[in-house]
């Protein structure tokens, strides 16, 4: 058995590192190659058309740089793109190669809780508007009431290094109290986007007292852990040397810059182009 593969994680950008970071701490063993498509992120304003081409893309090259496993670390791609490759193109291109997402493992963990069964979700404008949500909570548990609010602002403060600043308070404000004022019995608020555990320090100073705030990293590791365990035909194509590749469609140099606020350690990246 050839056990060269890495797990790939994508995102739009540097918010799948949140996901990445949880991950590696579960399984600090294998061998990761995330690839951030920076130069065209945010995907949260773009169509369902134009995330899924970009989403795919990414993929296949993950593919072909020796990922068996690649994990949409994106809620915008994950709502938008993941299911049409699972369904149409995987069979096509890589039968027995898989794509995860991180919707599911963030919905699985939220009855639990949850104790007023009023959940909100805060996320980009593409992952609010695709009910992605909305149709899988209702799907698991439905008895739950779900109130999505876009926070379109929220990953362009991320993304250049402003969820720190000042004028970082006014949007996140906006949006915290709007989801609340929609259903004033929230109890937990699902953080539905991989960037935005960066602006909980933020967050967390709009919040009522009592109001959860869910972050999806270390549920998506454990669901990986449990995938791996299910799946040892996967487990055993993976390389397990414990290395980390970096890529980006941005210039080296930023990345560089913003990762290692994400990483807490500075990092090789290879500047390469999709499409
Ligand atoms: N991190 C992506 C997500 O989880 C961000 C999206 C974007 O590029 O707008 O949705």
């Amino acid at each position: 058995m050839d056990s060269s593969g890495f797990i790939g994680i994508f995102d739009s950008g540097y918010g799948g590192l949140t996901i990445f970071n949880k991950i590696r701490q579960a399984l600090p063993l294998y061998s990761y190659l995330y690839l951030g498509d920076n130069a065209r992120a945010p995907y949260g304003t773009r169509s369902f058309e134009v995330v899924y081409r970009f989403t795919l893309q990414a993929v296949r090259r993950l593919f072909c740089e020796g990922c068996q496993l690649v994990i949409l670390a994106c809620n915008t791609a994950s709502a938008k793109a993941l299911r049409t490759i699972q369904q149409k193109d995987l069979p096509e291109i890589a039968p027995m190669r898989r794509v995860l997402g991180v919707i599911r493992p963030t919905v699985e963990a939220i009855d639990a809780i949850s104790r007023s069964k009023h959940v909100g979700v805060l996320g980009t404008n593409g992952t609010i508007s695709s009910e992605s949500y909305n149709i899988e909570i209702k799907k698991l548990f439905p008895h739950i009431i779900t109130t999505g609010e876009a926070c379109p602002m929220w990953v362009p403060l991320v993304e250049n290094n402003e969820f720190a600043s000042p004028g970082a308070d006014y949007f996140v404000g906006k949006h915290i109290n709007h989801i609340l004022a929609a259903d004033p019995l929230i109890d937990t608020l699902i953080l539905a986007c991989t960037h935005y555990p960066l602006l909980i320090d933020k967050i967390v100073r709009y919040l009522p007292v009592g109001i959860t705030l869910f972050e999806q990293g270390e549920h998506v590791a454990r669901s990986l852990v449990d995938y791996l365990r299910r799946h040892p035909e996967m487990d055993s194509r993976l390389e397990k040397q414990g290395t980390c590749r970096f890529m980006t469609t941005e210039s080296r140099d930023k990345f560089t810059e913003t990762a290692s606020i994400f990483l807490n350690q500075s990092v090789e990246v290879e500047q390469i182009t999709l499409g």
